[in-house]
């Protein structure tokens, strides 16, 4: 594994891989097991994975959890070490390559005035009550596709809504890259995995599990019903779930489009956002449409 902390070294490096495959994962870090299928599905697709690690500023809110956000570069190095060796039984030419700028200044020097906004896809589900949140992320994964020059990328589906908004970047601004999104890896109790459960105390954890819960309990709905009486199913169902407060989002929506779902519609996105005591919780599910 290559470890850089430097852009400008990164770069140097750059130049000397012209003939490689070069897949790019882009984390906060504080990796789990999702990060860790992104990379592994990055490492069977090229030949080089470069994951980069930076907690971007950019995209928390004034009263969100920048300053405590978990950094835990020596074990997330470790983490991918491991993914590597685990990789190399297999095939021993893929490397993962480690971009961990070290201070803010790598990815924004002095003077940087640049956003990158995309429109629409922003103003719904998670853009409401995180309004600046996604110019953020874009703006960051702009520079980071600048700066990797790779060929392809991959997202969790966990955040379904960056991944389309990041798709619409790319379209708009022709940006070489293969975008690719990985399926949601969930523990045991169906929660599915992010930095921010360790924000939970066991009892917070437990009341959370609504969240997958009524997802899934949707999802099946869907699955089982033509569309028409579903329709009915779900809004009763959503309705029951939505008495509790802590919902901040429960919404169906056409999966490709995010606008209503309508006669067109093929697959259908159900997704949600929960404030439990300790953490922020979102998640999704997507359904194919039943006639
Ligand atoms: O999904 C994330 O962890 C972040 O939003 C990303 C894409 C790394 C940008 O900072």
């Amino acid at each position: 594994m290559k470890y850089f902390e430097s852009v400008k070294e990164y770069l140097e490096f750059r130049k000397t891989v012209t003939d490689k495959k070069i897949g790019l994962v882009p984390t906060m870090g504080n990796l789990h097991e999702g990060h860790i299928s992104l990379a592994q599905r990055s490492m069977e697709d090229n030949d080089f994975t470069v994951v980069t690690i930076f907690v971007n500023p950019k995209q928390f809110g004034p009263n969100e959890d920048f300053a405590r956000y978990p950094r835990t570069m020596q074990k997330d190095g470790d983490d991918l070490k491991a993914l590597e060796m685990r990789v190399h039984k297999k095939d021993s030419t893929k490397e993962i390559i480690l971009l961990a700028p070290q201070s803010i200044n790598e990815i924004y020097p002095e003077g940087f005035s640049t956003s990158v906004k995309v429109n629409g896809l922003t103003d719904k589900l998670c853009g409401l009550n995180r309004p600046t949140h996604f110019e953020g992320v874009t703006t960051v994964v702009y520079r980071l596709f600048k700066i990797a020059q790779a060929d392809r990328a991959y997202f969790g589906q966990k955040d379904y809504q960056q991944f389309k908004v990041i798709d619409r970047m790319v379209i708009d601004l022709e940006i070489p890259v293969e975008m690719h999104m990985c399926p949601i890896v969930r523990d045991q109790d169906g929660l599915a995995l992010s930095s921010r459960n360790q924000y939970l105390t066991p009892p917070e954890r437990e009341k959370a599990l609504v969240l997958p819960r009524t997802l899934k309990a949707l999802s099946f709905l869907i699955e089982r019903n033509p569309w028409s009486q579903a329709l009915e199913k779900v809004t009763k169902v959503r309705a029951e779930a939505l008495r509790d407060s802590k919902w901040q989002y429960l919404q169906f929506l056409d999966a490709d489009t995010l606008e209503e779902i309508n006669d067109n519609t093929r697959t259908i996105l159900i997704a949600g956002a929960y404030q439990a005591r300790g953490a922020r919780l979102i998640d999704n599910i997507l359904v194919e449409r039943n006639a």
